[in-house]
C-alpha cells in the first residue's frame, strides 16, 4: 500500500453513519492489510479487472472480488480466485452461516466496483439488493469508487446521467469512462479507464477515505506537466528529469472531484486520465501558446510542468556534426518567457486561482521554504507548491512530499511524504475551498 496508513472503515461524512448497535466481527488483528472489494459488473471490459486485483494484492490489500453472475459469463470464478487467493461468491445463498451479504460491506476498508455497467449503475442508484455485490453497496460505509464501462450511447442516455448524478450526490467517485475503441467497430466515451488510474485513485482513497469529494464539479481546470525540450538540432534538445506524474496525478485527481481539465502536456509518456482533454506541446513557447489559449477565463490554472528557463538562440534544421579540428560548437541561449508569471499577471483571463510548483533544494542562504516564499512573491501566483528535490526526491518517482504557501498568508499545508495522488488531493482541496461560492469560469475556447 503507499506511504500513507490507510484509514479502515471510516465512516464518511455524506454516507449514512454505521448504526451504534452493529457489532462489525473484524479479521485478526495480526492482519493489518486493507480490505478491498472489487465488484466486477458484467461487461466484456472484465478481463482487465484480473490487473486491477493483482495490482491491489501487490501493493498489500486483502482482495475480495465479488463478480455479479453476469460477470462470471466473461471471466469465470477460478481466475479471480487464483488472483485474489481468496473464495469468490457471487449470490447471497452460498455460505449462509457467515452473513456474506452484510459481512463483506462491513469489512471492507474500500470497494471498487469495475467495470460499472449502465445496469449495475442504476440498480446502485436505486438501493437494489438483489445480489451479494449491490447488497455489499447498501451495507458499507467505506468509500466507493465507480468505474464506468459501456457503449457511448447507454453512457450519455438521460437515464444513466440521471443514476450518476445521484451516486455522486450521495458521496460515490464514479468516474467518467476513457475514450476509445470500444466493443465493436465504434469509438468514443465508455471504454473502462486504465486499471493505473483506478488503482491509483483507490489507493488515495484507502490513504484518506475523503480525498475526492465531487467539489470540483463545474469549475474548468487548465494543468500543465511534463517537462518542455528546447531543440538544438533535428535530433538534440535541452530538456529536464520531469516525468509528468505530479501533473498527471493533479489531472486525475481534479477530474475525479469533478472539474472539466484540461492537461497541457509537454513530452510525456503517460495514459490521460479518464475524462481529461489532453493538449500535446513539445518546448516552452508552445507550452506558453497552449497555457495562454486554455487558461483565459478558467476557475484554476496549475503550472506543474518544468520549463526550460532558456533555449539556444537557434536549432539548427542540420544535424550539429563534430568537425576535426574545430572543437565542441558554442550553444548561444536565450531566455524562455516566464509561464506562470505571465498567467498569474491581474488581468480580465486571469484565472481565479493561479497555482505554481516549485522545486527547490536549501543552501547556506536559505531554506527550500525560504526560496519558495521569494518565488511565490515573485511569479504573483496564488499558491506555490514547494517540494523539495535534494535526497533524490519529486522527478521520476512515484512518491513526493510538499508544503503549499498561499500568497495571502493563510497557513502553510504541509503534506508528508506520500503517493503524488495524495498531494494532488491536497492541492485540490485548498483549491476547492478558494473557489467554494464564486461564480463557475468561462467556457473553454473553441
Ligand atoms: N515556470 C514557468 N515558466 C518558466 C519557468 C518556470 O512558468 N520559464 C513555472 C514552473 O512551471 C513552476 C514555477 O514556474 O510552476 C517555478 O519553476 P522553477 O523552475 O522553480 O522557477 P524558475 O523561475 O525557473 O526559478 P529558478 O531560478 O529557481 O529555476
Amino acid at each position: 500500500m503507499p506511504a500513507c496508513s490507510p484509514t479502515p472503515r471510516a465512516n464518511r461524512p455524506d454516507q449514512p453513519a454505521r448504526p451504534e448497535s452493529v457489532t462489525v466481527p473484524s479479521t485478526p488483528a495480526s492482519d493489518p492489510r486493507p480490505r478491498v472489494v472489487v465488484g466486477v459488473g458484467g461487461g466484456i471490459a472484465a478481463y482487465k479487472v484480473g490487473g486491477l486485483v493483482r495490482a491491489f494484492t501487490e501493493s498489500g490489500a486483502t482482495v475480495t472480488v465479488v463478480p455479479t453472475a453476469a460477470a462470471l459469463n466473461f471471466v469465470g470464478a477460478a481466475t479471480w480466485e487464483a488472483l485474489s487467493g481468496q473464495p469468490v461468491a457471487a449470490d447471497v445463498f452460498t455460505d449462509i452461516p457467515q452473513v456474506k451479504h452484510v459481512l463483506t460491506g462491513q469489512r471492507a476498508d474500500l470497494v471498487v466496483i469495475a467495470p460499472a455497467t449502465a445496469d449495475l449503475l442504476a440498480r446502485a442508484a436505486t438501493g437494489q439488493a438483489d445480489d451479494l455485490l449491490t447488497s455489499t453497496l447498501l451495507v458499507t460505509r467505506a468509500p466507493v469508487l465507480m468505474a464506468p464501462a459501456m457503449h457511448t450511447e447507454m453512457w450519455s442516455h438521460p437515464a444513466t446521467v440521471a443514476n450518476v448524478g445521484t451516486l455522486r450526490s450521495r458521496g460515490v467517485t464514479v468516474l467518467d469512462p476513457a475514450v476509445g475503441r470500444l466493443t465493436g467497430a465504434d469509438t468514443g466515451p465508455g471504454r473502462l479507464p486504465e486499471v493505473d488510474h483506478i488503482h491509483s485513485l483507490g489507493s488515495l482513497l484507502l490513504c484518506d477515505p475523503g480525498a475526492i469529494p465531487h467539489d470540483l464539479a463545474g469549475r474548468r481546470v487548465v494543468i500543465s506537466a511534463g517537462g518542455t525540450r528546447e531543440p538544438l538540432d533535428p535530433v538534440r534538445f535541452l530538456g529536464n528529469r520531469s516525468s509528468g506524474r505530479q501533473g498527471y496525478a493533479l489531472a486525475l485527481v481534479a477530474a475525479a472531484r469533478g472539474a472539466q481539465v484540461t492537461l497541457v502536456s509537454a513530452n510525456v509518456a503517460l495514459e490521460p486520465p479518464p475524462g481529461v482533454t489532453v493538449v500535446e506541446v513539445g518546448d516552452a513557447r508552445e507550452l506558453e501558446s497552449a497555457m495562454t489559449t486554455h487558461a483565459a477565463g478558467a476557475d484554476v490554472v496549475v503550472m506543474a510542468a518544468a520549463v526550460a528557463d532558456f533555449r539556444p538562440v537557434r536549432a539548427g534544421e542540420t544535424k550539429i556534426k563534430k568537425r576535426a579540428g574545430q572543437g565542441p560548437p558554442a550553444v548561444e541561449l536565450v531566455e524562455n518567457p516566464d509561464i506562470l508569471a505571465g498567467l498569474s499577471r491581474p488581468s480580465p483571463d486571469r484565472a481565479r486561482v493561479v497555482v505554481g510548483f516549485a522545486a527547490e533544494t536549501g543552501d547556506g542562504d536559505g531554506t527550500p521554504l525560504d526560496y519558495g516564499r521569494d518565488k511565490l512573491a515573485r511569479k504573483g501566483c496564488d499558491l506555490l507548491v514547494v517540494n523539495r528535490v535534494d535526497e533524490g526526491r519529486a522527478f521520476e518517482v512515484a512518491d513526493n512530499a510538499g508544503v503549499i504557501l498561499a500568497a495571502d498568508g493563510s497557513p502553510p499545508v504541509e503534506v508528508p511524504f506520500g503517493p503524488k495522488t495524495v498531494l494532488a488531493a491536497a492541492v485540490c482541496a485548498v483549491v476547492a475551498r478558494r473557489l467554494a461560492g464564486a461564480a463557475p469560469g468561462r467556457e473553454p475556447p473553441k
